[in-house]
């Protein structure tokens, strides 16, 4: 036998030993029809969980301070997940005039870094591993200019980069002479890829998230603002409820209204004093698990019209 009839040879399977081998027939829209999320919580149980939970310093708080400072009296091992979007490193106050916004509505003292942006970065990323739990993940927002130094530092702390996500929104600034940057990274990333904790709560997920910044009429905010359905996102697929949150950036606070409102603890660092009224005022806005729909309830349009035309 010549060499390449024998490789035809050893890859021929026949139709039987092929239908042997094929456990299960592949039936269209089968499996998007009968999808169930991996877990399940009632709003009772996840009010139930939230209330159960215990911890050995305080949570629900947001401290006032610097998060290099603040994440290093964090326990070991104490946080579900880390959700990150920290300052861009391009002298930025969120009052650009580029920016077409009503300047009186955003707030002074947004907290640009200073000094060298990669060791910044690595410094606070660092810490990471060390707070999370071996089933935790960390959620890392960055621009395409900063990407770089962001993944190095992801690197030498020996996070795993699960998937890259990006987050398409409706518009960005104006350019002549360029595309205009309507989208934005984010990491999903593990501390253990064996055992991280991961809630399938949709069939088919996707890496590219659309999702429209939100922008409402006279609200006081510093400029820097992600929509809480971005964030929710991350909480819905990362957490569970009574699950601990941590955001070294809290900015006005998104990540801690995110968690409140889904049953999830959060804790968390903003060292721009003047945010103090606005976090404050937006936490005040909702009650406990507001925004909690279980994931069976929610509309899944793959599911639908999987499951209306699998009979
Ligand atoms: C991009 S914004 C976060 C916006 C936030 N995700 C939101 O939805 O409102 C970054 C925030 O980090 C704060 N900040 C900058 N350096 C910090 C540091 N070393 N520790 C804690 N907060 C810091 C800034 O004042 C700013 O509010």
């Amino acid at each position: 036998m010549t060499l390449i009839s024998c490789r035809l040879e050893c890859n021929f399977v026949s139709p039987e030993s092929s239908k042997k081998k094929r456990k299960k027939r592949y039936v269209p829209h089968e499996a998007a029809a009968r999808f169930k999320p991996t877990k399940d919580w009632t709003r009772e149980e996840a009010s139930s969980e939230f209330e159960k939970a215990k911890f050995s310093f305080p949570v629900d708080v947001i401290n006032f301070e610097d998060c290099m400072a603040g994440m290093k009296s964090v326990p070991d091992e104490s946080i579900d997940a880390v959700i990150a979007d920290p300052p861009f490193g391009i002298s930025f106050s969120g009052k650009e005039a580029l920016y077409n916004r009503n300047d009186s509505f955003v707030i002074d003292g947004y907290q640009e870094v200073e000094g060298d942006y990669e060791e910044f970065t690595k410094a606070w990323i660092s810490e990471i591993p060390r707070i999370l739990k071996k089933s935790g993940s960390a959620w890392i927002f960055s621009g395409w200019t900063n990407l770089r130094p962001v993944l190095s530092a992801v690197e030498d702390a020996g996070l795993k980069l699960v998937n890259h996500i990006i987050w398409k929104y409706q518009f960005g600034v104006f350019t002549k002479k360029k595309f205009v940057t309507s989208h934005y990274h984010l990491l999903f990333l593990v501390k253990n890829l064996k055992q991280y904790f991961f809630n399938k709560i949709e069939h088919y997920p996707q890496d590219i998230w659309e999702i429209n910044r939100t922008y409402k009429k006279g609200e006081k905010k510093n400029g820097t603002k992600l929509p809480t359905e971005l964030v929710m996102r991350c909480i819905d697929f990362a957490t569970k409820p009574g699950d601990l949150v941590l955001d070294p950036f809290m900015g006005n606070a998104t990540t801690a209204v995110a968690s409140k409102g889904s049953y999830r603890h959060f804790t968390g660092f903003e060292i721009n004093e003047s945010m103090r009224e606005i976090i404050n005022h937006n936490l005040s806005l909702l009650d406990i698990g507001e925004l909690y729909v279980p994931y069976t309830e929610r509309k899944d349009e793959l599911v639908e019209k999987a499951r209306a035309k699998f009979k």
